[in-house]
């Protein structure tokens, strides 16, 4: 313990600290690139404090609430969008521990845990109570399925969602280490820059994150020989 706490303080010694202040923000709750799956779950209690109504189609409801970064950077998407004749109408947004419990318990009763798993995070679980997240669909046809990915709106998202600092978060060959089915409609905040490299990378988040863990932590790691 006392060999690995050493270590580490060297490593942080080490480290720009410029670069360590922004890997730890940015990785920390509150920082856009927090990281929230089955393995690593929010508190019941945890609710962003900046939510706010992003001023797009479907935007001024409860549901499609989200953290004032995100939201403007939203607003930013929505109007590209639309510049390119492409009318998309937000879904949901922020969603409590409260509401993702039902969710999440509606579709267990439907589907049964197994399939339910693949398509709807358990409460704590989901990156929606993190307020980062938004669930689109087009003004012509309010499904999330998926026709969406397969439609214009959808392929434009998938193709520009990065320049506003959105990421598609869950893809089909990304199962395996999302957890989750395809879900085209389903768009994350990471920030610009994160969003351009996970997008050049062509990555999930979770990998993403591991990758600059070791970058910052890697000496540490290896020499615990993890
Ligand atoms: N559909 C995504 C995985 C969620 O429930 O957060
Ligand atoms: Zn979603």
């Amino acid at each position: 313990m006392m060999v690995k706490a050493i270590t580490l303080l060297a490593v942080f010694l080490s480290l720009s600290q410029a670069a360590l202040h922004a890997y730890v923000a940015q990785t920390s709750l509150g920082g856009v690139l927090y990281l929230v799956n089955r393995r690593y779950v929010l508190s019941q209690h945890y609710e962003p404090a900046d939510l706010v109504a992003p001023r797009v189609p479907g935007g001024d409801k409860m549901g499609t609430l989200m953290r004032e970064e995100a939201a403007l950077a939203l607003e930013q998407l929505f109007a590209a969008a639309l510049a390119e004749g492409h009318e998309l109408v937000a879904s949901s947004g922020y969603r409590s521990y409260k509401k993702q419990a039902t969710i999440w318990d509606n579709k267990v009763g439907q589907v049964g845990q197994r399939k339910a798993q693949l398509y709807v995070a358990p409460p704590g679980a989901s990156e929606h109570q993190l307020g980062l997240a938004m669930d689109l669909a087009r003004k012509s046809n309010g499904h999330l399925n998926a026709a969406f990915g397969k439609s214009e709106e959808g392929r434009w998202v998938a193709q520009n969602a990065h320049r506003f600092g959105f990421i598609v978060r869950y893809r089909a060959d990304w199962t395996d280490i999302t957890g989750y089915a395809d879900e085209p409609w389903h768009i994350r905040y990471v920030g610009r820059e994160h969003a351009q490299t996970i997008v050049d990378l062509d990555i999930p988040l979770e990998t993403y994150v591991a990758q600059l863990s070791a970058a910052a932590f890697g000496e540490y790691l290896r020499e615990d020989g993890e």
